[in-house]
């Protein structure tokens, strides 16, 4: 069947990320047909460092859709289908506050998880309740994809003010990662896979992985017990992520019922990871270095040769496919499936029903239909209620502005626990946040 072509705004279309989505909207093209692509952001000065390299991607391998650079949100938000969301609110100069500033009282300092993601999440709120509001000025049909982080909050946090809007969906990308690498080691087609997985956003685990009918997560297991577990594309990843999967292989040393997200590392060895940290390099200063710095050479020769002659074909092999197939899946109504965000209401049923859960699903029209569990045991209970309390209480420390609330919220996040370091961080994150977000 001929499938109807779509129309798109990207919004934080300076991200760096963007080249690659526009990549994976090429390659994907025929799956999801783009008739109309706007790239928004409200410095459109970093889209212009990228415009003339994605301008000659588009034309080159899509002529038929229409282009629009607009830092107008009127034009980036009427007669759309799709808003594919990607903002950082306080750009990599806050981004490295949130990493720095925990690591001076010896925790660890990361984008979303502790302290770092505390604080980006106060910074992000605010701006997507915004967006919101200015794509459903026009329309309650769009589709909002947000990948914003941290999803955990940013995602409660909207599903808190706009609980009955069925068409907003927080994304995260780091368990179609996992998928990636899982099927390199099992020699399947990751398409294939179907994931069963619960927790909260950057805090959930593996439970089972069905190809054809059968479980491969023993296997998985089995392999993880007796393999260094490295990313599926290890050779182009920078050295903080290659730690960051062998640390599954570290967590699984002493709980292997499942295979962990890895972002769970921050929660289990937070401390012994803060002092391996160089608090004048974080991963913040790595992505500049690496990806942005990529980036954003190919796109000035792109610009200074007026064509593609030797340029690579940057693809969002993670971050921009998954969008896309999101995207068709949801269009054309096809079921397929992800490990998704979307309120408990049930699905996790000894789980509070107002949580954001994260867990394997199938996608269609409607949204997601997911794979739940009766009960899940204790000791993962245990964990995903603290820090569901944690994200519940930062989310409501940011909508009301209040200080005991924050306060509270970090003391319960297990990078944290002291109460004195707690004060002390949040002193440090107001004084440095004050252009965004206060507590009183
Ligand atoms: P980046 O800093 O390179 O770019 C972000 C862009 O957002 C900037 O151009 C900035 O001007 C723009 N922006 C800020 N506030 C805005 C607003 N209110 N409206 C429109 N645009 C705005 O960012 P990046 O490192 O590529 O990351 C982009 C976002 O995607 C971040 O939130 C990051 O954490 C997130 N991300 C999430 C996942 C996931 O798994 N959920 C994966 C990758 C990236
Ligand atoms: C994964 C996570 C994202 C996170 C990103 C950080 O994709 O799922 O939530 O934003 O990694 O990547 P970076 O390269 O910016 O450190
Ligand atoms: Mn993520």
């Amino acid at each position: 069947m001929e499938r109807k072509p779509m129309k798109v705004t990207i919004v934080g279309a300076g991200s760096t990320r963007t080249p690659a989505l526009i990549g994976s909207i090429i390659k994907l093209k025929e799956r999801f047909p783009v008739k109309k692509l706007v790239f928004y952001d409200i410095d459109m000065d970093r889209v212009e460092k990228m415009r003339v390299y994605m301008e000659l991607m588009m034309k080159t391998h899509s002529p038929e859709t229409e282009l629009i650079f607009t830092g107008n949100k009127d034009e980036a938000y009427k007669d759309i289908d799709f808003v594919f969301c990607q903002m950082r609110v306080g750009g990599s100069e806050y981004r490295s506050y949130d990493e720095k500033i925990p690591l001076k009282y010896g925790i660890i300092g990361q984008e979303t998880c502790g302290p770092g993601g505390f604080a980006y999440g106060m910074r992000s709120i605010g701006d997507m309740i915004e967006m919101v509001n200015d794509v459903r000025k026009f329309s309650k049909e769009t589709w909002v994809l947000d990948y914003t982080n941290p999803a955990a909050i940013v995602g409660l946090a909207l599903q808190t003010v706009f609980p009955d809007d069925k068409r907003l969906m927080s994304i995260c990308d780091q368990p179609y990662s996992m998928l990636k690498t899982f099927s390199q080691i099992l020699n399947v087609p990751q398409k294939d896979l179907k994931p069963r997985y619960f927790g909260l956003n950057h805090f959930g685990w593996f439970t089972n992985l069905y190809y054809e009918g059968k479980d491969l997560l023993p296997e998985l297991k089995d392999y993880i017990k007796n393999n260094d577990f490295k990313p599926y594309n290890a050779e182009q990843r920078d050295k903080s992520w290659l730690d960051t999967y062998l640390n599954v292989n570290k967590m699984m040393k002493y709980f292997d019922d499942y295979v962990p997200n890895t972002y769970l590392q921050y929660y289990f060895f937070g401390n012994e990871l803060a002092k391996e940290e160089n608090p004048e390099f974080t991963r913040v200063d790595e992505a500049k270095a690496g990806r942005e710095k990529k980036v954003y050479d190919i796109c000035k020769k792109a610009e200074e040769q007026g064509n593609l002659d030797n340029l690579p074909f940057l693809v969002g092999e993670v971050h921009g496919n998954m969008m896309v197939e999101i995207a068709e899946s949801i269009a054309y109504n096809l079921e397929n499936e992800f490990v998704l965000m979307m309120k408990n209401d049930g699905i996790i049923k000894n789980l509070d029903e107002n949580m954001l859960v994260e867990v394997g699903s199938r996608l269609g029209k409607d949204g997601p239909i997911p794979y739940g569990y009766e009960k899940i045991d204790d000791f993962y209970k245990a964990l995903i209620d603290n820090q569901y309390i944690y994200e519940k209480l930062t989310v409501e420390a940011c909508l009301e502005g209040n200080y005991r609330k924050a306060l509270q919220a970090l003391t319960l996040n297990r990078t944290v626990i002291n109460p004195e370091k707690a004060a002390l961080i949040l002193e440090d994150m107001i004084k440095v946040n004050k252009k965004y977000w206060e507590l009183k």
